[in-house]
């Protein structure tokens, strides 16, 4: 029977001293005909291991169910780490972070009444407790100990960043031991005394997150830890892209030494990332330091793979160090090749605001109801109310846009409310019959205190200081988009719903150049790519060959603002933006 322990100064597995070398791979974001491929690279690029968060939001829409299918096969992953020979690392969570909405936690926790979310609150722990079991019943059977390739689950996740609460911590630890998990449990913080103080628990191993200074590092974390193996949970070797900033990258050159220093001295490592994959669909999350900053599609991450999955420089030199220290397979992955270079021409088809009676069913409300209120997750919610004739005038919202809101009276566009320039008001330029308002959730907070908050027009409406009533709030299903027959619907002056059709000899990866647009979403062949925008940085939306197929393949943009051009240009590769150096 196989194990993994705990040794004075490494971890041994069956005894024998074992230094794990384990990159992080989110089958979430990545499509799940490419997993093996990816942990192939993997294990060729030296490493022995692979680490994957849970993400709870995407396994349970609603409350009770826990969805295993296609891309969310948890067991599928990790059995084809094992297939590769490789070991599995788990982080449920509850909280991931990850640049992941909500950081993982599901909308559905924050409808119910006095929840306390990352603390030991009865109805969160009662929660948490349904949710974990669900991902242990999957885990548990695939331990080391039974045959399977998992040798290590993480408790809470930087849990020292965010609360103190021993309590909490504790009875995460009880549920995943009574759950039947046996192997060592971890904890991970970043290596500040506060963090490692607030975030450890007796019973636990603990292992840092960062990506320089790995000496300076781990010195700090041996003053809280003195015996036991030393590693880096997360290595950070590049960092996350948010719209409005340039391509983050780390060079090749400074993350190879921080690597270095980390194997020398005998340390474990996890790379964050080793292949980041993308947000599909509507799954980023954002952060709020004080403004509004949603994370890009993309999470290439600047890691050993890129977005599409092929190695680059930073993976050559890894390879390299890597096997000054462990024994490194021969066979090298293939450079990327050219993918198909083409255009296709979009036909402007409907305006979204005439289709939402095929999204979504409106409800009417006194006030403009949030989003959790309608059992929105995210997405889109057009709100409309009657202005008898008021107007113009000044329309204010009481306490913040959630996150992007377009204005309109009587169908005509007015302008945009965006929360990242912290705007709550826009003049009315004339009197009208009806406003409506479309509000986009760009993303939920994923690090800090804004986790977990509504989404919406927060606080009321006023015009001309006069409160506005009597609502109608229609949560939009846009992935209903592709399935809908469009015509005789009339292109309006709002959004935009466009399509087009290209032939493929073969199914194939293809990156869309989304610079000549404004901000959106695009499917290809009903599978939602993300979201575009023209603060970038990223350039292209990636689709992978999965979704295509050799024939007749379709696209469908939702262009919410305006476009410079009605062109669909698939191009040759990634483009991720401009780099600061
Ligand atoms: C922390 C979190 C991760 C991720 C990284 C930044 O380390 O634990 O989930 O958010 O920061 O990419």
């Amino acid at each position: 029977m196989a194990e993994l322990t705990i040794g004075e100064k490494d971890f041994l597995l069956d005894g024998e001293p074992y230094q794990i070398i384990s990159g992080a791979l989110h089958y979430f974001r990545v499509h799940p005909d490419h997993w093996a491929d990816r942990i192939h690279k993997a294990r060729l690029m030296g490493l022995n291991t692979i680490e994957t968060y849970v993400p709870w939001n995407a396994h349970s829409p609603s409350r009770g169910e826990f969805l295993t299918g296609g891309g969310l096969d948890l067991a599928r992953f990790l059995r084809l780490v094992a297939a590769e020979g490789m070991h599995a690392i788990v982080r449920p969570g509850p909280y991931i972070c990850a640049e992941w909405s909500n950081g993982g936690l599901p909308p559905w926790l924050l409808r119910i009444p006095g929840i306390g979310l990352r603390r030991w609150e009865p109805q969160y722990v009662e929660a948490v407790t349904e949710y974990l079991e669900a991902v242990y019943r999957i885990v548990a059977p695939l331990q080391i100990d039974r045959g399977g390739p998992v040798f290590l689950v993480q408790i809470e996740n930087e849990y020292g960043a965010y609360g103190s609460d021993k309590e909490y911590l504790a009875e995460l630890v009880r549920v995943t031991r009574e759950a039947g998990i046996t192997v060592p449990l971890t904890t991970i913080d970043q290596p500040q005394p506060q963090m490692l103080e607030d975030g450890r628990l007796d019973g636990l191993h603990m292992t840092g997150s960062f990506g320089s200074r790995s000496t300076e590092r781990f010195k700090t974390l041996r003053e809280f830890q003195p015996t036991g193996p030393l590693m880096c949970m997360e290595f950070w070797d590049g960092w996350f892209d948010s719209w409005g900033f340039h391509h983050h990258t780390t060079t090749v050159q400074d993350s190879d030494t921080a690597l270095d220093e980390i194997l020398s001295v005998g340390g474990s490592v996890n790379f964050y990332m080793f292949h980041g994959g993308t947000n599909f669909g509507m799954t980023n999350g954002a952060n709020d330091k004080g403004a509004y900053v949603p994370l890009a599609t993309s999470y290439d991450y600047d890691a050993p793979l890129d977005e599409a999955g092929n190695p680059t420089a930073k993976y050559h030199a890894f390879r390299a160090t890597i096997a000054k220290y462990a024994k490194v397979p021969d066979e090298v992955p293939a450079e990327a090749e050219a993918a198909p270079a083409f255009e296709v021409a979009l036909q402007e088809r409907a305006g979204l605001l005439g289709l939402a009676g095929e999204l979504g069913g409106p409800r009417a409300a006194e006030h403009a109801a949030t989003f959790e209120e309608l059992g929105q997750d995210t997405g889109f919610v057009l709100y409309e109310t009657s202005l008898e004739g008021r107007g113009p005038g000044v329309l204010v919202v009481g306490e913040e846009v959630r996150d992007r809101a377009w204005v309109f009276v009587d169908g005509d566009p007015v302008g945009v409310l965006a929360r990242d320039a912290h705007e709550r008001s826009i003049r009315l330029p004339r009197a009208g019959a009806t406003l409506t308002i479309l509000v986009e959730d760009q993303g939920r907070v994923n690090y800090g205190e804004r986790l977990g908050e509504a989404k919406g027009l927060i606080g009321g409406i006023r015009l001309g200081g006069e409160e506005l009533t009597g609502w109608t709030a229609t949560a939009l299903d846009v992935d209903l988009l592709p399935s809908l027959d469009l015509a005789g619907h009339p292109v309006d002056n709002g959004p935009l719903v466009l399509t087009g059709e290209f032939e493929l000899s073969e199914a194939a990866d293809l990156f869309l150049d989304t610079s000549a647009w404004g901000k959106g979403l695009v499917w290809v062949n009903g599978f939602n790519l993300g979201r575009y925008w023209r603060k970038g940085p990223t350039q292209t939306l990636y689709v992978p060959g999965p979704v295509t197929k050799a024939g007749r393949n379709r696209v469908v943009v939702l262009e919410l603002e305006t476009m410079t051009s009605t062109t669909a240009s698939f191009v040759d590769g990634l483009r991720l933006g401009q780099t600061e150096f």
